[in-house]
């Protein structure tokens, strides 16, 4: 097949044929020549061989929807590898919260005591880090991507509604205790860093029920809100875990005061230091999960070519 170069075109229109069937190409392509050895291709072109050149064209084509199927299936299961890893990690925080709360802090009552606070952590940790992150990367999942986008617009609505009532109801559950035991509001860096969070969530979350699920919201505007909301989202998640390590330093802090309370100091790491502070970790981990899932453009939802249809509005759905 080297010596086409110099072939007559009586010779090529005979040897085209073969010569492409000759061409075996390498188990293992390192460069993109290898993979397309276009230069005895050409070689072929000069000496004018449609059928050559057709069949070429079709290999190259198959090859490279081969090699775009691979490349979309490896990302594929590296995102279901993160969501997993974001699923086991949220679950782990809610059971380390609890347990910390239960078998440390002393359990749970709503009666204006200590007991009262626990539930603090509990539906914060719940509410603003697993279900909003959870909520947050619902449109990356890949299955959901060729079915309708209304019911998931509804569940990422439903679930960031929970996540609020669970926050809000943390909060209550701090106000409460503090007023009860008369102990001033929002005087650490904590709270105005948690109170801001809570606010950003609650216009986040109304913004986008305005925007993005009520029909008579204006196309201009829906087509403003679409990436302040999703960079909000992230900012949002980003100040729920400041808020989390703050608050879990100033408890253990709190708590772990050594001879005045019969704990053993937080400078000795006792075993409530040791789960509250591993409960700290994987907060942080999860969220670097979640905020590696939603800056991956690869896993973005596909949007529909109509720049308009995807922005539709709940009675309009699209796809
Ligand atoms: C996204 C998560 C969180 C937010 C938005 C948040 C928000 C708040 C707010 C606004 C307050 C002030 C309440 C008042 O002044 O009456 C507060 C108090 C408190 N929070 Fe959190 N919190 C969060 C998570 C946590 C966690 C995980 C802990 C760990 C135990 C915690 C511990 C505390 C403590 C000890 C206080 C009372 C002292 C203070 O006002 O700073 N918080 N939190």
């Amino acid at each position: 097949m080297h010596h086409l170069t110099s072939c007559s075109p009586q010779e090529h229109e005979e040897r085209a044929p073969d010569h492409m069937h000759d061409y075996t190409p390498p188990n293992t392509c390192s460069t993109p020549s290898e993979c397309l050895p276009l230069s005895q291709w050409n070689e072929t072109m000069e000496c004018g061989s449609e059928l050559a050149v057709d069949t070429m064209k079709k290999e190259l084509k198959s090859r490279s929807i081969l090699a775009d199927c691979s490349t979309r299936m490896r990302s594929i299961v590296s995102f279901y590898f993160c969501y997993l890893l974001c699923l086991c990690l949220g679950i782990a925080c809610v059971v380390f919260v609890s347990i910390w709360n239960s078998q440390w802090r002393g359990g749970f009552a709503w009666d204006g005591s200590a007991l009262q606070f626990n539930w603090h952590p509990v539906l914060m940790v719940t509410g603003l880090v697993v279900l909003y992150g959870n909520g947050a990367v619902l449109y990356r999942i890949p299955l959901t991507w060729g079915q309708n986008k209304l019911p998931w617009k509804l569940l990422h609505a439903g679930v960031m509604l929970l996540a609020l009532l669970c926050s809000i109801l943390g909060l209550c559950a701090v106000f409460d205790f503090h007023h009860t035991n008369s102990t001033p509001n929002l005087y650490s860096l904590h709270s105005w860093i948690g109170i801001c969070t809570t606010a950003l969530f609650t216009t986040q979350w109304v913004m986008g029920l305005a925007g993005f699920l009520l029909p008579w919201s204006p196309m201009s505007f829906r087509k403003l809100l679409k990436p302040a909301h999703v960079w909000m989202g992230g900012c949002i998640l980003i100040l729920s875990i400041v808020s989390c390590i703050s608050g879990i330093n100033e408890k253990l802090f709190f708590a772990l005061k050594g001879t005045t309370n019969g704990t053993m100091p937080y400078g000795n790491l006792p075993p409530e230091a040791l789960v509250a502070n591993s409960l700290g970790v994987l907060i942080v981990a999860f969220g670097l999960v979640v905020l590696k899932i939603l800056s991956n453009q690869k896993w973005q939802r596909p949007e529909p070519q109509s720049e308009d249809l995807g922005y539709s509005p709940l009675l309009q759905d699209d796809s």
